[in-house]
């Protein structure tokens, strides 16, 4: 492979990873609306319709898809969370990682 090849080779790889890191975002933000995530958590993560209910936006990453799970398992379980339970039974993880990636963007 010549030396040129290889320069044109690495750039549009580089293209096609970030194009699929905009993607993903892009998902993160579909899916948050799709799954209805905001009729509880209102829109982007940033007005809760309860008090009690959390805000979303700006959380760190991990964290969210660690609650995510651990809700999902019922590893997470108190009073609130039955109400977030059956909303993230249908959530794979690939998604929880797509939709955390988006709000913690969200300022
Ligand atoms: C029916 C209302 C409702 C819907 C719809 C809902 N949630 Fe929740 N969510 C809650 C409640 C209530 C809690 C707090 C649970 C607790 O107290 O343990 C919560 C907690 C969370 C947490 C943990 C936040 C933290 O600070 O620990 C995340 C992340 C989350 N929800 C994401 C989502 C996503 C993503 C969706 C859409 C797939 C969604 N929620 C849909 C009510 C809802």
């Amino acid at each position: 492979m010549s030396k040129i090849t290889k320069l044109l080779l690495g750039a549009s790889l580089t293209m096609v990873a970030s194009i699929s890191f905009n993607s993903m975002a892009a998902d993160g933000a579909a899916l948050y609306t799709a799954k209805l995530c905001q009729t509880c958590h209102g829109p982007e993560g940033k007005a809760p319709i309860m008090a009690m209910y959390p805000k979303l936006n700006g959380q760190n990453k991990d964290y969210l898809v660690a609650q995510m799970k651990d809700i999902k398992s019922g590893a997470r379980n108190n009073g609130m969370t039955a109400a977030m339970k059956a909303m993230v039974a249908t959530v794979t993880d690939e998604e929880m990682a797509a939709i955390a990636d988006y709000l913690a963007n969200v300022k």
